[in-house]
């Protein structure tokens, strides 16, 4: 280890002159690039900056090219990149995971077709997602809530079915949300008045929300000006596309459906959980998905169903449903939410809200022989775990006022506050200190970025993904209005940190990068990525993990890599043939420190296009 970092070292030292021309031109390049592009444009302006700028001639200095020699680095034996050419047309909005011919081979019993069937390796394209003909960076926040471009979704399937639900107008050649949902007659703000008349929205306590079986998210769309983050999931659909309108509109949103695998979410994550109309059969299998919902539930979190069966003698008629089925689903409900101690705080009209209560201590008269507690000890470890018909312990207590888990501070404090999992010693490795230190780095870091990048903050990168959180202080020195990031933790990374990303009322999901994301194709404005690649690096091909970060990546869209020089240089390679314009800028703290930062942008090019727009 000693010696591989010295050996670093000294490769570094020798290139100090090489950073310092290289460097200072790709400043004014990157600048040059970035203050070109804007919102909703798209084709030539990658070649207009590839013409201007003098980084042209540098190819000579370039910093791999003096490295291939050090065998070390570069593996030496395929000296020339790969170029990957475009996918077929038919694959502009593929979900390697959701796919639905592969879903189609799969059991319809308990949704398991809708789950994550991801190909097996030697089935992985390797080549680069096109997006669809006439693609436009989509419009601004807020005006992306309510405008998406045909061309980018070109599928209007969903405003001929749910026309009479008011969720979606196709106008020329935009579709129009008009904030409406099968449940929001009067749209979603009123509906989420009602909510905020039980639950303590307004004043910060609810911060994180999950919305299973979202639709397009208006619910999460509408409750964004509220400071309230919701990450939505919905099943692909076999044609239209209402988690890629969700992305597209600039709310988080995956897709996912409760089937037979555990959420992709740690326990105790949520402070709000919602149903609206969401089709999830609450009642059937002795209540197991709302004992999923209660894993993920904070004590003291609520839970939202709305539509059936609720309030079903006064609409068994109008959802043309027998009127015993209803009754018969929401007395299993109660059952369910009572085994669970959840407590019943407001059923009005068509909308119901339980409570989970704040510890074990208070939950007068259940008899807990009549449940059974989940056996497996660690209840955030759930990647492709199987779900099942068991509750998950509370934390304990001291006291019957105390919150299991601990008490979090309102948002939003509770963004730079120590998370309870912190203080509580729960996350080996992370100290209160460590986490302190963890906050600082990520500020001066997301500071040297903003110097990079003049966008990163604007507004002009909406939705943000971050591959590897860590504790989330790359979002945290990021948080504003403008964006929202999706703080993904790798299942292989060595801490399991996401519980602490909730605690701090920021979201995210536990992924595996040697398998496809769970979202469509261009649906992220920036990626950033830290220690990434070192962390993949035998574990599955770099090739790969690139590959789908270049399909989720919105065209122009940006990445931000930092990790050891040695792993950018390989990475860079392999981007260079993926019509990425890439540069490598050295740490804020100077040449000499052998972490680097990869920048690159998706060049512009979209299906039927021969040429890309630099050449
Ligand atoms: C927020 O509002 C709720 C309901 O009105 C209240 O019970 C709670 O104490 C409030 N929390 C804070 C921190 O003000
Ligand atoms: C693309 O290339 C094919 C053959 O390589 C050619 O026939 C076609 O005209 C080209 N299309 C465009 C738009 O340049």
């Amino acid at each position: 280890m000693a010696l591989k970092t010295s050996s670093a070292d000294s490769r570094t030292r020798s290139s100090v002159s090489i950073f310092i021309v290289v460097g200072l031109c790709c400043f004014f390049y990157i600048l040059g690039a970035w203050q070109k592009s804007g919102f909703g444009k798209g084709d030539s302006i990658a070649v207009e900056i590839t013409k201007q700028t003098d980084c042209s001639i540098l190819p000579n200095l370039n910093f791999e090219t003096h490295h291939n020699g050090a065998g070390d680095i570069v593996d030496d034996t395929d000296s020339k990149a790969q170029v990957f050419e475009p996918c077929d047309a038919r694959y502009t909005d593929y979900t390697p995971c959701q796919d639905q011919r592969r879903a189609m081979t799969f059991s319809r019993d308990n949704m398991m077709y809708r789950e994550r069937h991801c190909p097996p390796e030697e089935e992985n394209l390797h080549c680069l997602i096109p997006a669809p003909k006439g693609y436009v960076t989509p419009f601004p926040w807020p005006k992306s809530r309510d405008y998406v471009f045909y061309a980018n979704v070109p599928y209007k399937s969903l405003t001929v079915e749910k026309a009479v639900q008011n969720w979606v107008q196709y106008e020329g050649n935009v579709f129009r949300f008009p904030g409406g949902g099968t449940q929001f007659p009067q749209g979603a703000d009123a509906y989420i008045n009602q909510l905020a008349s039980v639950i303590p929205i307004a004043n910060g306590t609810v911060r994180t929300a999950l919305d299973t079986g979202c639709g397009v998210a208006s619910w999460g769309a509408y409750l964004l000006k509220r400071n309230v983050l919701a990450m939505s999931f919905a099943p692909r659909d076999s044609h239209e596309a209402q988690v890629q309108f969700a992305l597209e509109r600039g709310v988080p949103a995956v897709i996912g459906v409760l089937g037979t695998i555990r959420l992709p979410y740690p326990s105790r994550a949520f402070d709000m959980a919602h149903c609206s109309r969401c089709l999830i059969p609450w009642s059937a299998n002795d209540g197991m998905y709302m004992m999923e919902v209660d894993r993920v539930l904070r004590p003291g979190g609520y839970w939202v169903l709305s539509g059936p069966p609720i309030n079903w003698k006064n609409n068994y008629k109008a959802w043309q449903r027998p009127m015993e089925e209803l009754q018969e689903q929401q007395r299993k409900i109660e059952e369910v939410a009572k085994l669970l101690c959840w407590e019943k705080t407001s059923e009005k009209g068509e909308i119901a809200i339980w409570r989970k209560r704040i510890n074990a201590d208070s939950c007068p008269g259940r008899q807990d022989d009549s449940l059974t507690m989940c056996a497996s000890t660690n209840a955030d470890d759930v990647w492709y775990q199987k779900m099942e018909a068991c509750v998950t312990p509370f934390p304990e207590v001291n006291n019957p006022e105390e919150v299991a888990g601990g008490e979090l501070k309102t948002f939003p404090d509770r963004l730079n506050a120590v998370p309870p999992r912190i203080a509580s010693g729960s996350v080996p490795g992370v100290s209160i200190e460590s986490y302190r230190e963890d906050n600082r780095l990520w500020m001066k870091h997301v500071n040297a970025y903003k110097k990079i990048n003049k966008l990163i903050g604007t507004g002009r990168y909406r939705n943000v993904m971050d591959m590897n959180a860590g504790l989330g202080g790359f979002a945290a020195a990021l948080e504003s209005p403008k964006s929202w990031v999706m703080n993904v933790v790798p299942t292989i990374a060595k801490k399991n940190t996401l519980g602490v990303v909730y605690e701090r009322g920021l979201i995210g999901i536990y992924h595996d990068w040697c398998e496809a994301f769970s979202t469509y194709p261009r649906t992220y404005d920036l990626i950033h990525a830290n220690g990434l690649f070192s962390l993949y690096q035998n574990k599955c091909k770099l090739e790969d993990i690139l590959l789908e970060m270049d399909r989720i990546l919105r065209p122009e869209g940006a990445v931000m890599l930092r990790d050891e020089v040695d792993v950018l240089i390989k990475v860079k390679r392999i981007a260079s043939g993926m019509r990425w314009n890439t540069k490598m800028v050295d740490h804020e703290d100077g040449p000499l420190v052998p972490e680097k930062i990869l920048v690159a942008v998706k060049q512009y090019w979209t299906t039927s296009d021969n040429s890309t727009s630099s050449e």
